[in-house]
């Protein structure tokens, strides 16, 4: 039983493929996905989309990219966080990698919708690529419940986002030739700790690499994180699939 925990199946990539791609996912196994808005816009089509198939769950949220032309208004992420399949604030965080929103503007519209998931009692799916001191110093202060997606810090980091009561998301980049600190980081951090996600149509794991990625690519995560912590893949699928349903409340 495989739960991917953060995916974008509105991605125009999978436009007309996903009745039978969703058939496929179910029978390797996959039984819930979380699909992850990136602004107020596409917050609908992830909606509806969860409305029409039962193994889909949404996170809305304001991504750091699209804070700028997507301003935060609390009433309007309140009521798509209101929706019965809405199990999360996301996808939302930090990325100084690229600037196409300013650095306070992003930070503005994080703080305010950290402070909205702590309001609603959900969980965050929280994205940071170079932005770890300003990710690190919010999550202290906001303490949130969830995911630190694609996580990509240090040992040090890891464990203080532990310490929060947070999990951290393994994805494909576990599985790339050069990653050197997270295999560490997955070596350390107890299995009760990570979650397991795609990030799908992005991010493919070896050997699917530079394809789009897919829902039950997660095997190839979950056999890497069984030969590094040298346990069996199903014991990795039992406890991060305990994990998810402890996030996610569902
Ligand atoms: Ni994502």
């Amino acid at each position: 039983m495989i739960i991917d925990t953060h995916a974008h199946y509105d991605d125009s990539q999978f436009d007309g493929e996903l009745n039978s791609l969703f058939e496929e996912l179910k029978q390797n196994g996959v039984e819930k996905i979380i699909t992850c808005a990136t602004d107020f816009l596409n917050a609908e089509n992830v909606l509806n989309l969860c409305e029409k198939y039962d193994f889909l769950y949404a996170a809305v949220g304001i991504y750091p990219h699209h804070t700028n032309k997507c301003l935060f208004d609390e009433q309007k992420l309140e009521s798509l966080a209101s929706h019965e399949k809405a199990v999360a604030i996301g996808e939302i965080g930090l990325d100084y990698y690229y600037d196409d929103s300013p650095k306070n503007v992003q930070l503005e519209s994080v703080e305010k919708q950290l402070l909205l998931a702590n309001k609603l009692n959900l969980p965050v799916t929280f994205h940071d690529r170079d932005a770890h001191e300003d990710t690190l110093k919010l999550l202290k202060k906001y303490e949130p419940k969830g995911i630190v997606h694609c996580f990509s810090g240090s040992l040090e980091m890891a464990r203080e986002i532990v310490k929060i009561g947070m999990y951290l998301g393994i994805g494909g980049a576990l599985t790339f030739k050069n990653a050197k600190v997270l295999p560490k980081v997955v070596k350390e951090i107890p299995l009760e700790n990570l979650a397991l996600e795609t990030d799908a149509p992005y991010m493919s794991p070896v050997p699917k690499r530079g394809k789009r990625n897919r829902s039950d690519y997660i095997k190839y995560i979950a056999e890497k994180i069984a030969e590094i912590k040298e346990i069996s893949t199903d014991e990795v699928y039992k406890v991060t699939t305990e994990n998810a349903e402890k996030i996610f409340n569902f």
